[in-house]
């Protein structure tokens, strides 16, 4: 159960009555330990507008207030806030039914969403750079958290594989190698054989001549130049299929609909907004011009829809796949997951379709944008030559300095070595991503990531592999806990207990505000309630009851941090 919702909502009736209209009563876990469990502070805001004294408001608050047998203490702090102090007994009850269920005590949603994530989304004329590891990690963090929660989640990898770029590109493959046709073409480096057929096309007019010939003759259907382009998008998706294998994403080849899948819609897209009465014609480009998108002296920045030349644009693109991801996938709740960068493309894209009417009113389309990865020193990220990193070049780093590090630790790990060098290397880079505000840019230090304290993956899987010890080390399975009712004597087995049961309005609240770092701060918090209550509560030593209670405390601990780091795709280990 929802803890935090559970309570806002038993303090948001009284509240609302008190105050003559609804208001929230906004609580929040305590900042600090010794304040009680809970706080909620929509008193004063509702004192305000109702136009009493805070005080009073919370002293009539807490004479009506109906938390009987939840709460065991509610004081008042400061001007209004109130301070709530669950009760022992029902905590007890709540971390009992947690440890009965498969679901750990997330509440599936009254109303499941169907949710399309677009993510990751790599252009494929050239090799995924760190945006797109950005828009991977976190994507696939979101889609398994809304899969996980309930949420029918539909995968789209909006892959880019249309545009003049593909023209150059052809034109180079059919020059640099004459037999394509006989097919098993490799590309090792698609950057640079992106920037040689970017030089040619600059310097040789008639290859320039060539490349133009060649988009006229894809986009007119021409067999031939479909069957290399074909071939070209396959090289380029095994680059990709590569990274996705190493960083054990969830994203699959039918989970592609790139932009050449619109094609054939796009025509349709820019009749129907003339229709709707949208389109104007600006030096001789077909646009729809947004009141709300004027700057300070009423100039509008346009949505272009269709150029001069009666090329379409990433935008039309986006308008049909609004209509399908709508129509066709029915979906509820669109996430785009793309650097902070196009913000203000989506921000007119969704506005210019809900202006159209393609999106019915109750359709969340949500940009959900994300910093900048830095190099060390706060820099661009770029090899030493100023040149592209390769993302598969820093993941191979990533597990070869994670093989060294887990050695080190334990040189008994020989023969999982690989195993173990993967999860952890991989496992950093994930975690060293996801658990930053998204919204930050952050520095990517392989040295922070792999450190084995502080908020880091290894940390982490560390902690869950230590709790796997205690069960061997105790000799029963972790399993044979499953459903066992808890007791919470202690005060570090009741904190512990508290944060085991926050794993539900943590998993809500990534959900609904796409932000897994959320996740990452609260596992990392449980691995220490866990820290103090090993330091101060004997389990393998302590008499019975008290030994399977705690054994079954710490199962249930287990069973959280495997799930939450599952959860951010990272996989666990049973030692270390
Ligand atoms: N291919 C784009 C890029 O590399 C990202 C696409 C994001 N999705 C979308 N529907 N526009 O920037």
């Amino acid at each position: 159960m929802n803890i935090r919702r559970y309570i806002e909502e038993r303090l948001a009736e009284p509240l609302s009555k008190l105050a003559g209209r609804s208001v929230p009563a906004i609580v929040a876990p305590s900042a600090r330990a010794g304040f009680g469990d809970y706080q909620a502070n929509g008193v004063m805001p509702a004192a305000k507008s109702a136009g009493t004294s805070p005080r009073k408001l919370a002293e009539q608050l807490l004479a009506t207030a109906n938390l009987a047998g939840v709460a065991e203490k509610l004081d008042i702090a400061g001007p209004g806030f109130i301070n709530i102090r669950l009760d022992r007994a029902w905590l007890q009850q709540q971390l009992s039914a947690m440890a009965a269920d498969e679901h750990l005590g997330v509440d599936r949603p009254v109303q499941p969403q169907t949710v399309v994530v677009d993510y990751s989304a790599p252009n494929l004329a050239k090799e995924m750079h760190v945006g797109h590891l950005r828009s991977t990690i976190i994507g696939d963090a979101l889609a398994r958290t809304l899969g996980f929660v309930g949420h029918k989640v539909i995968r789209q990898n909006h892959v880019g594989d249309w545009g003049t770029q593909f023209g150059m590109l052809l034109a180079y493959l059919k020059l640099q190698r004459p037999d394509w046709q006989s097919g098993g073409i490799h590309i090792a480096d698609l950057e640079d054989f992106y920037r040689q057929a970017k030089q040619l096309f600059d310097a040789d007019p008639a290859f320039a001549d060539a490349a133009r010939a060649e988009v006229v003759a894809l986009q007119g259907g021409n067999p031939d130049s479909r069957r290399a382009w074909e071939m070209f998008l396959d090289e380029s998706m095994e680059h990709c299929r590569a990274v996705y294998k190493t960083l054990g994403v969830l994203l699959a080849d039918s989970d592609v609909h790139g932009e050449s899948a619109y094609n054939d819609d796009l025509a349709n897209v820019v009749a129907d907004l003339d229709k709707a009465g949208l389109l104007k014609e600006s030096q001789g480009a077909k646009c729809v011009f947004l009141p709300e998108f004027a700057d300070k002296d009423g100039d509008i920045t346009p949505v272009i829809v269709q150029k001069s030349d009666g090329g379409y644009l990433y935008a039309t693109t986006d308008l049909a796949a609004i209509r399908y991801r709508v129509g066709t996938l029915k979906a509820q709740r669109v996430l785009y997951l793309t650097d902070g960068g196009q913000a203000l493309h989506f921000r007119m894209v969704f506005a210019a379709a809900r202006q159209a009417g393609m999106v019915p009113e109750d359709v969340r389309l949500e940009h959900v944008p994300f910093g900048v990865m830095l190099a060390e020193g706060g820099g661009k990220f770029r090899t030493r030559t100023g040149g592209t990193v390769k993302l598969i070049d820093l993941l191979d780093e990533a597990q070869k300095r994670a093989r060294a590090i887990v050695l080190a630790k334990n040189p008994e790990l020989t023969a999982e070595a690989d195993e173990v060098a993967q999860i952890v290397g991989i496992g950093a880079v994930k975690y060293a991503d996801l658990s930053q505000n998204r919204n930050s840019d952050y520095v990517f230090s392989f040295e922070k990531m792999l450190a084995m304290e502080g908020n880091t993956a290894p940390y982490m899987q560390y902690a869950y592999a230590r709790i796997s010890s205690i069960f061997r080390k105790a000799g029963v399975a972790r399993e044979s806990f499953f459903g066992r009712a808890v007791e919470l004597a202690q005060p570090e087995e009741r904190a512990l207990g508290l944060k085991l049961l926050q794993f539900a309005e943590t998993i809500q609240a990534v959900a609904s505000e796409c932000l897994p770092n959320l996740l990452c701060a609260y596992l990392y918090d449980l691995a220490g309630a866990f820290t103090g209550f090993y330091e101060n509560c004997p389990v393998i030593q302590a008499d019975e009851p008290t030994r399977t209670n705690r054994l079954a405390l710490c199962a249930l601990t287990a069973r959280t941090m495997q799930k939450g780091l599952s959860l951010l795709g990272i996989r666990t280990i049973e030692q270390m």
